[in-house]
């Protein structure tokens, strides 16, 4: 079942009472209700964002709140411009914001924390690095002695299927494999908190799809908390326990839809009728900025509660 929150009021915090609206064949909110269950990991409170430019002030993110649970995996949507990657600088440490805090295990972040990883749309491989040496370029920055990590990264680089292209220049590589080093170079320290920026964006669909079943999978295998931005509606569907949808900016919580569809998910899946309703319900709320109910499933006959 997919629930959505409709307190206009709602203020990221994780519930399981929510009244459903979409259906799941089979499913009954046992997934949200396990979400909810999960203790809080990192929170975002009252997040404010005013940029100074020199022609003005832009104000990127107003009063913004969200809890996200530990192991827990939450996909952020919004339009272009509404301040997604501004929450995530700033939930990485490396940007502060102009008013609120964002608390990881209960101490606020202010710098950038190793429990913290960064993936981006560009992988941001060095040219004239082979992968290998691309994946230790932080261990080198932070004067870091990679050696005990060395196992770890062999293990990650088999694992996302680049066993024999160590040697290999990013030129040499694929997007999709190059973002598949990044997701490495990401994992080598171990962080619990993976924030990722629109990671896939600049693959095709096909690559998209294959890297989407890989997150999926390390997220089951791990259970690391991860905060994923994209503008891609299916995809956020597809990887999340909750879709947070923010308003055009200054971003705000627009709604938050709990995803209780239970994992392994399949790329089969995106296409049933319950879900693209969902894909339609979300699509909505980004463009008016406010959840409005689910004409678009009702029309396809779908089950409301
Ligand atoms: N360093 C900066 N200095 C000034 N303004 C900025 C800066 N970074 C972002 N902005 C502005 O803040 C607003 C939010 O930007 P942000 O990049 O967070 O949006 P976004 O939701 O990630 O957009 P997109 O979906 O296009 O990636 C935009 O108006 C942008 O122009
Ligand atoms: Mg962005």
């Amino acid at each position: 079942m997919v629930q959505h929150q409709q307190r206009p009021d709602a203020t990221g915090k994780r519930e399981s009472s929510a009244p459903g609206v979409v259906s799941f064949p089979g499913q009954s909110g046992a997934a949200a209700a396990a979400a909810a269950a999960r203790p809080v990991r990192m929170a975002v409170e009252h997040a404010t964002k005013h940029y100074k430019t020199r022609t003005g002030s832009v104000h990127a993110l107003e009063d913004l709140s969200l809890e996200i649970g530990d192991g827990e995996f939450v996909c952020v949507l919004g339009p272009s411009g509404c301040g997604k990657s501004t929450l995530l600088w700033a939930m990485s440490g490396l940007h502060a914001l102009t008013r609120g805090r964002i608390v990881l295990d209960g101490t606020p972040v202010r710098d950038p924390r190793p429990e913290i990883g960064m993936i981006f749309q560009d992988a941001n491989l060095l040219p004239w690095r082979n992968l290998w040496q691309n994946i230790h370029f932080p261990f080198e920055i932070k004067k870091l002695d990679a050696r005990p990590y060395r196992e770890r990264i062999r293990g990650l680089i088999e694992e996302v299927g680049l066993a024999g292209f160590e040697k290999k220049m990013p030129r040499e590589l694929s997007g999709g494999m190059q973002q598949r080093a990044s997701i490495v170079r990401c994992l080598s320290f171990n962080p619990s908190v993976i924030l990722m920026d629109e990671p896939f964006g600049a693959l095709d669909a096909f690559t998209r799809d294959e890297m989407n079943l890989l997150i999926q999978k390390i997220w089951m295998d791990t259970g690391k908390t991860i905060i994923f931005v994209t503008h891609n509606v299916t995809e956020a569907i597809f990887l999340a326990d909750r879709v947070v949808v923010l308003t055009p900016r200054p971003g705000r919580l627009a709604h938050v839809f709990p995803i209780d569809l239970p994992r392994p998910r399949t790329i089969g899946q995106t296409f049933t009728p319950g879900f693209i309703g969902t894909v339609l319900a979300i699509k909505r709320t980004i463009e008016t900025g406010a959840y409005a109910g689910n004409d678009e499933a009702a029309g396809m006959g779908l089950e409301l509660d």
